[in-house]
């Protein structure tokens, strides 16, 4: 089964305005090209500790966040998904993992999550394996952690599966070693990057570190990461055309402006995701990115963005 039309090409970020029903019916009415819902873990749950969302720091470069996977648990956005389909975009379950009150292993809770979203009706699952705020240590900083989670989903499941990846900036070799991996899993769309693992910041007035959980590390979202998710979506891309793997990069990471967006088209992606910007402005900055990407388009002499995918060129 083929990925589903993303059209536009700009949807939100799992996590930021996606976790309740509400937010998900506001999302299904907005601009984006497809509702991605929060992050679903087996049981519901509250997430970490308050504070743990700076929604904008030093000079509005961007956020830090130490959710904690707080969530609806997966039994709810299961019987979310009917109501989600009638906005008439696609639904895009992101399912992870957390340790709750069980010892249903790792692989079993993904697999038991995705099998119930597919029977719902979910048009594509987005496996994250790259929370940074559980441990600090995203799931896919290791590659066996890559392989246990994906073959038991790759066997069982049959609508598409992206998969969503921490930054691999300060490891080139662990790079190249998951996404050989990603290839010979024949991923569906891989989503890069989630936030930028172990920020912190502090308020001056008060000397306090700006959220609580994880002695106020978080990840690291909005423009201040744009640069290094460029990197990572055209690393991907790079990867994945010169091997002839049909795999398409979704990029995320500091989109706040319709350039930036165009940045990330030219860099490999295929489709962006918004997540801080869409924090501060709320649902209706899909039209005026999209607005804004189809004039930046239009002044350039093209006529859609799959023409301009990946094609940076060399300084
Ligand atoms: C969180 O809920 O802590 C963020 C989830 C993520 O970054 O994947």
């Amino acid at each position: 089964m083929g990925i589903p039309k993303i059209h536009p090409p700009i949807t939100n970020a799992s996590g930021p305005l996606s976790v309740t029903e509400e937010e998900l019916h506001a999302l299904g009415r907005s601009g984006a090209g497809a509702v991605v819902t929060k992050s679903m873990t087996h049981c519901p749950r509250e997430g970490n500790p308050e504070p743990r969302l700076a929604p904008r720091i030093n000079h509005d470069v961007g956020s830090i966040n130490s959710m904690g996977l707080n969530n609806l648990g997966y039994k709810r956005y299961a019987e979310l998904v009917p109501a989600l389909k009638q906005h008439g975009k696609p639904v895009i379950a992101s399912v992870s993992y957390a340790p709750c009150g069980h010892d249903l292993p790792l692989e079993e809770q993904y697999l038991v999550i995705a099998q119930a979203l597919e029977e719902a009706g979910a048009d594509m699952l987005e496996i994250n394996l790259s929370t940074p705020n559980l441990t600090g240590i995203p799931i896919a900083t290791d590659p066996e952690n890559v392989r246990r989670v994906m073959e038991p989903l790759k066997r069982a499941i049959r609508i598409p599966m992206s998969v969503k990846m921490p930054p691999y900036n300060n490891s080139l070799a662990l790079f190249e070693e998951v996404a050989s991996l990603l290839v010979e899993l024949e991923v569906d769309a891989v989503v890069t990057m989630n936030s930028e693992p172990n920020a912190l910041d502090i308020d001056l007035k008060t000397r306090t570190k700006l959220i609580r959980p994880r002695g106020g590390y978080g990840g690291l979202g909005g423009p201040a990461i744009l640069p290094i998710a460029l990197g990572e979506v055209h690393r991907f891309y790079r990867y994945f055309r010169d091997r002839g793997a049909e795999i398409p990069v979704w990029g995320c990471g500091g989109i706040a402006t319709p350039e930036d967006a165009v940045k990330h088209f030219l860099a490999g992606a295929s489709a962006v995701q918004v997540g801080t910007a869409l924090l501060w402005e709320g649902p209706g900055i899909f039209e005026r990115l999209w607005g804004g990407v189809e004039r930046w388009l239009r002044e350039h002499g093209f006529s859609s963005v799959e023409e301009i995918i990946g094609t940076v060129r060399d300084a």
